[in-house]
């Protein structure tokens, strides 16, 4: 768990060329999923390439607390013996979920439909985010939850003894949410149907068919429409779990603003409700290319190509775009500050109920970092100082969030004066290896 340790303050100086290969750790979303639909199937998934950060061996003690036999063969090859769709046991304890949003939220959905109690908490940041946009839905299928006031964990969830199945209209864009409803949804007879109005990231939908399950999406008038039929067995699968585009974005947005860089970063998922980020960086001007682009596991993959951009100009993001990109915000205005003009990042009021209010993060590290920003409740504008105008300097607050802290980490590599957080143990839910991968590449980032 994170944020429960000393604090590991952390310091990123300039740096010459970042250059080489950048092997990032396995897809976090993917990751989680793949051990909880492991645990709800009958027999044995093999996993490889698993991410080993905090946040998902989290999930995989969970899992096993849930009766299934998780076991870790080394090298990021792990299995998982289920107990079917409706088999989880009641944990002996309560369920610590880190610092993870996912691994609480996806966990929560599937067990609220199985007859057993189990409470949740979390570190500080995990315990002040919003829990109801998935205690609402779950209480259609008949679970009822109790926790602290606005529906703040600790909390304890008392799952349905007969569910029934739900058509829910999920109200943010929230893959959690989504993905929180149609795990609840396998134990429940019939069909549940989940209506998304802007597509998020989809692994949860690809997966459950991957699995055997019977689900179907279509894009109406309503948005796109998912529709599970619940109770089926579960067929264990062997998962290759692609590398995290949300990952790569560290070393791709470092190599971009860094004089002289080349860096090339392999296999990289392209799920179209992934990729935001690398489109938007195009459009930027950023010298980001696709390599050998091809299909792995159903996912689009490429290895991609960044390279310093001295020209890089702000722009105005596509809305649209904004949930294949969420994770992404936090870099981006990194990357925003050394372009010339203003990025202007709209529709993005999720950003404020992540691991931190990331718009509130950022912006105030930015802003003692020497670049403005101006913002409001779901938009942001980074008005941008052109490579080599950036100062730098300043000690920034990293609100136990990972992405916040590797975020200012990469700003020191190209700022005119080093850049500091006050915790960048959080980099550990997500990114382990982001120390000696960034060193590999040649950036100057120390404890400190
Ligand atoms: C995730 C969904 C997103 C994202 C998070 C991972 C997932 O959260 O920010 O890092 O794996 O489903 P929201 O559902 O809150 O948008």
């Amino acid at each position: 768990m994170s944020g429960h340790g000393t604090p590991i303050p952390m310091t990123s100086r300039p740096c010459g060329p970042l250059q080489g290969e950048a092997n990032v750790p396995g897809d976090k979303s993917i990751s989680h999923r793949s051990l909880i639909l492991g645990a709800m199937s009958v027999g044995e998934t093999k996993i490889s390439g698993l991410l080993e950060g905090e946040d998902v061996l989290d999930t995989g003690k969970a899992m096993a607390a849930f009766g299934a036999e998780v076991i870790n063969h080394g090298g990021g090859n792990w299995s998982v013996h289920g107990v079917g769709v409706g088999g989880f046991a009641e944990p002996d304890n309560v369920i610590d979920c880190g610092n993870s949003g996912t691994g609480v939220r996806l966990i929560m959905g599937a067990m609220a439909t199985c007859d057993i109690t189990v409470t949740f908490t979390g570190d500080a940041s995990l315990n002040g985010r919003p829990m109801a946009r998935v205690t609402d839905p779950i209480a259609l299928f008949g679970a009822q939850a109790v926790g602290r006031a606005g529906g703040r964990l600790p909390m304890t969830i008392v799952g349905a003894k007969d569910p029934t199945p739900v058509r829910y209209e999920v109200p943010m864009p929230s893959a959690q949410v989504k993905s929180a409803v149609l795990l609840a949804g396998l134990n429940a007879p019939g069909q549940t149907v989940v209506i998304e109005k802007e597509a998020t990231r989809d692994h949860t939908e690809r997966m459950l068919a991957g699995f055997g399950a019977e689900i179907s999406v279509e894009q109406t008038d309503e948005g796109r429409v998912i529709t599970l039929t619940g109770q089926p067995e579960l067929k264990p699968q062997v998962i290759a779990v692609p590398r995290d585009p949300s990952s790569a974005a560290f070393p791709v947005c470092a190599a971009v603003i860094t004089p002289g860089s080349d860096v090339l970063v392999p296999n990289i998922g392209l799920n179209p409700t992934r990729a935001g980020l690398f489109t938007t960086l195009r459009e930027m001007g950023a010298d980001l290319t696709y390599e050998n682009e091809r299909e792995e596991g159903g996912e689009p993959v490429a290895d991609l190509r960044a390279k310093f951009s001295p020209d890089l100009k702000g722009i105005e993001v596509d809305p649209a775009r904004a949930a294949s990109m969420i994770d992404e915000y936090p870099v981006l205005s990194v990357v925003a500050s050394f372009a010339q003009g203003e990025t202007v990042m709209r529709g993005v009021k999720e950003l404020r109920v992540k691991e931190s209010d990331r718009i509130d993060a950022m912006a105030t590290g930015l802003r003692l970092n020497g670049v403005e920003v101006d913002e409001g409740d779901d938009w942001w504008i980074v008005k941008g100082l052109g490579h080599g105008n950036v100062p730098g300097g300043a000690t920034c607050a990293s609100h136990l969030d990972h992405r916040i802290a590797m975020s200012f980490m990469v700003m020191g590599m190209a700022a005119r004066s080093p850049v500091s957080v006050d915790d960048g143990s959080p980099i550990a839910t997500s990114f382990p290896i982001f120390e000696p991968l960034m060193a590999g590449l040649g950036a100057d980032v120390v404890r400190g």
